[in-house]
């Protein structure tokens, strides 16, 4: 009986006003996101508390609209909130200025999108190195650290290639090698198997089963429950809110 209760953290959707506890990366309070369109407002996101420790595997799941995709912009500090806090390892977000807010997200997150999001122009190589470029690292470390990074991907031969001379898997493992290249504590894909065949789809995720079992916390949005099933927290959200909290079958199983 315990099994079909077993809820990882708090009740969802308790008040987080407190902050963050030691170990833990991700807080939010109350996190509200309003899109304003013309004179009509969408709420995307209306009261989210969620808090995510050190080395969590999360998926986040929900219907199509239901704000996955804006509350992963918030935590990668892609956007900021309407209203609501949000503690990124410590850091209160709304108290940092630009230029902090870009070196914490710089060092802190590697971002993995459906669409993988690279530059058509460029080889995987420089792709991979864009990452760098902004932050200033001098351009030798640069190419030893972007070849590392596609080297942990199994891309060691695909280098020189350009994103159309690559394999949908192949592109979304630049993608990753290109999140993992500054070192980043938190890794955020949002449906990053969304445009993958399922054997393809798989051999990501095993990326991401080496990633977490090296310490990194990785928060994952999916509509696959197969997918799902990776991580080791499953958290619902439905119309801008937090509907469920739960230790996905594979964590219950452990
Ligand atoms: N830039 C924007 N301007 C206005 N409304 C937006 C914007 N981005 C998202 N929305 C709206 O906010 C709501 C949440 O969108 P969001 O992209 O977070 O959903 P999602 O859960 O990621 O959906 P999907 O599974 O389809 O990707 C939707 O109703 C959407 O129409
Ligand atoms: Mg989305």
């Amino acid at each position: 009986m315990a099994i079909e209760t077993a809820v990882l953290s708090a009740e969802p959707n308790t008040s987080n006003a407190g902050g963050p506890h030691d170990g833990e990366v991700i807080v939010t309070d109350n996190l509200w996101k309003t899109y304003e369109m013309g004179d009509q407002q969408v709420h995307a996101l209306r009261g989210v508390n969620l808090r995510i420790r050190h080395n969590e595997y999360v998926a986040i799941m929900g219907p199509s609209g239901s704000g996955k995709s804006t509350l992963m912009n918030l935590i990668g500090c892609l956007d900021s909130p309407s209203q609501g806090k949000y503690w990124l390892n410590g850091h209160d977000v709304s108290e940092l200025d630009d230029d902090e807010l870009a070196r914490i997200r710089n060092k802190e997150i590697g971002f993995v999108f459906q669409t993988f999001n690279l530059l058509a122009r460029a080889t995987a190589l420089h792709n991979v190195e864009l990452p760098l470029i902004y932050n200033g690292t001098p351009a030798s470390e640069r190419i030893d650290r972007a070849k590392a990074a596609l080297e942990s991907v199994g891309l060691e031969s695909r280098m020189m290639h350009k994103p159309n001379e690559l394999s949908g898997g192949q592109r979304q493992r630049v993608a990753i090698a290109r999140a993992l290249v500054n070192r980043p504590s938190i890794i955020l894909a949002d449906e990053p198997t969304g445009n993958l065949d399922s054997k393809t789809g798989d051999e990501i995720m095993a990326l991401f089963d080496e990633l977490h079992s090296k310490g990194n916390t990785i928060i994952l949005v999916t509509h696959e429950p197969d997918i799902a099933e990776f991580a080791h927290r499953v958290v619902t959200i439905r119309d801008g809110v937090i509907a469920g909290d739960n230790a996905s079958t594979r964590a219950r199983g452990q």
